[in-house]
C-alpha cells in the first residue's frame, strides 16, 4: 500500500481504478509561469537552477501551487548526462542547448565514459531527495531521462538541429560508431534512472524526442532497442511500491505495438495520434498518457474544455489513462488556460470511472 495522499497517477499508470483521470503537463514548470522567470532571473541562468537543489525544488513546486495537478516532475534537463560526460553543456539565450565539446570523431567516442550518478550527477539526486521531502507524500514525483538516441542527437550535432544530418550520416556511414555511443548512453541512463529511484522518484519517464525522425527499421535498431535494454535493467520496485515506467517517442504513433512490447507500463502519445485507436491497439497491455495538442492552450476556455472532452471521449470509459499534453507547454501559454484544462479533466472524467 502506498502512503501517498494522491496516488491516482500511479494507479492509472498500472491500469488500476481511479475516481477520475489524473493529469500533469510536460514542462509544467517553465517559462510560461512568471514566477519561474523571476526565479531564473535570480539564479542567473537555467543550469544554475538545475544545479541548485533549493531552487530546483522551488521551481518543481511552482505549478503545484497554482493548479490541481496529480504529479510533480523533477525540475532538471535530459542533457545533464552528456554534460556529466564532459561535453560542456550551455544555453545561449534563445538558441536552445549547445555543447562546447560535441562528439566530433572516433577518438571522442572511444573516450566516452558512463558518469557516476553519485558524483557528477549528485546535484540531480540531491534535488530528487529534497523535492520528495518537500512533497510530503501529497503527490508522486516523476523522474526522467532522455533516450540514448535523443541524447546522441545533441551529443553528435552539438546543438539542436532541424534535420540531424550529422547523426544520420553517422548512422548510415558508421553504424558501429553510433551503436558505441548508444550503448554507453544506455548504461548511463540506466544508472541515472536507478539512482533517481533510489533517491525517491516514484515513476520514471524516458523522453525519446527525436526517435520519430528515423525510418522504421532504424527506429527499432537505434532507438527502441536501447530503451528496451534500459527498461530491463531498471529497478522496478522500491520501498515496497512498483515504479511505473513511461516511454514517450515524439512521432512514434506508428510503433505503439513495439513500444508496448518493451515492457514499459505506459506509452506517452504525441498530439498526432488518435488516443481511442491507440487504446484499441495496445490498451490491453499498457496505460496511455496524453495527448492534447499544446497549441489548444493558446485558444480560449470554452475551446479548451471541448478539446479536453474530445480526448476523454475518444479514450472512453475505464482505467489506464493519464491526461497530458502531446508535448511540452508552449512558452506563450496563459497560465489561466492551464487551470481550465486541469479542472476540465477532473470534472469531465469523474463519470467515466
Ligand atoms: O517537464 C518539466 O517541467 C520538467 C523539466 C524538463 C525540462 N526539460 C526543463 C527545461 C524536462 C522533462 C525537460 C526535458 C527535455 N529537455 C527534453 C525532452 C522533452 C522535450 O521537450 O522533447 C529535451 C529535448 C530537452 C533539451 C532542452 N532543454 C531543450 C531543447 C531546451 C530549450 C527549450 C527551449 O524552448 O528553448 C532546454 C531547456 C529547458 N529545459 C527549459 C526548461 C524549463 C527552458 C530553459 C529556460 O530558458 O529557462
Amino acid at each position: 500500500m502506498s502512503k501517498l495522499k494522491n496516488d491516482t497517477l500511479l494507479r492509472a499508470l498500472l491500469r488500476q481504478p481511479t475516481p477520475y483521470t489524473p493529469v500533469w503537463l510536460m514542462r509544467q514548470a517553465g517559462r510560461y509561469l512568471p514566477e519561474y522567470k523571476e526565479t531564473r532571473e535570480r539564479a542567473g541562468d537555467f543550469m544554475a537552477l538545475c544545479r541548485n537543489p533549493d531552487l530546483a525544488t522551488e521551481i518543481t513546486l511552482q505549478p503545484l501551487a497554482r493548479f490541481k495537478l496529480d504529479a510533480a516532475i523533477l525540475f532538471s534537463d535530459i542533457l545533464t548526462i552528456p554534460d556529466a560526460m564532459g561535453l560542456g553543456l550551455y544555453f545561449a539565450e534563445n538558441q536552445g542547448p549547445k555543447f562546447t565539446k560535441p562528439l566530433r570523431d572516433e577518438r571522442d567516442i572511444e573516450q566516452l565514459r558512463v558518469p557516476d550518478p553519485g558524483s557528477h550527477l549528485r546535484y540531480v539526486m540531491d534535488a530528487v531527495s529534497q523535492i520528495k521531502k518537500a512533497l510530503d507524500n501529497e503527490l508522486p514525483l516523476i523522474g526522467f531521462s532522455g533516450s540514448p538516441f535523443t541524447l546522441a542527437c545533441y551529443m553528435i550535432e552539438g546543438a539542436a538541429s532541424a534535420d540531424f544530418i550529422q547523426v544520420k550520416t553517422m548512422l548510415y556511414r558508421r553504424p558501429d560508431l553510433l551503436h558505441q555511443v548508444l550503448a554507453t548512453n544506455a548504461r548511463a541512463v540506466t544508472a541515472y534512472l536507478n539512482a533517481q529511484i533510489e533517491s525517491g522518484a516514484q515513476v520514471v519517464m524516458i523522453f525519446d524526442t527525436w526517435g520519430g525522425i528515423l525510418p522504421s527499421a532504424a527506429y527499432h535498431e537505434f532507438s527502441l532497442h536501447y530503451i528496451e535494454q534500459i527498461l530491463s535493467n531498471l529497478v522496478r520496485e522500491h520501498a515496497g511500491s512498483r515504479i511505473p515506467t513511461i516511454v514517450f517517442t515524439k512521432g512514434g504513433g506508428e510503433y505503439l505495438e513495439s513500444i508496448a512490447a518493451t515492457g514499459c507500463d505506459a506509452i506517452g502519445l504525441d498530439w498526432r495520434t488518435d488516443i481511442g485507436l491507440a487504446r484499441k491497439r495496445v490498451g490491453h497491455q499498457v496505460a496511455l498518457q496524453g495527448n492534447l495538442d499544446p497549441a489548444v492552450l493558446l485558444s480560449s476556455p470554452d475551446i479548451i474544455v471541448k478539446e479536453v472532452e474530445k480526448i476523454l471521449q475518444s479514450f472512453g470509459s475505464g482505467n489506464g489513462h493519464v491526461f497530458n499534453l502531446g508535448h511540452g507547454v508552449m512558452q506563450t501559454t496563459p497560465p489561466e488556460h492551464v487551470a481550465v484544462m486541469v479542472d476540465a479533466v477532473h470534472d469531465l472524467s469523474r463519470n467515466r470511472h
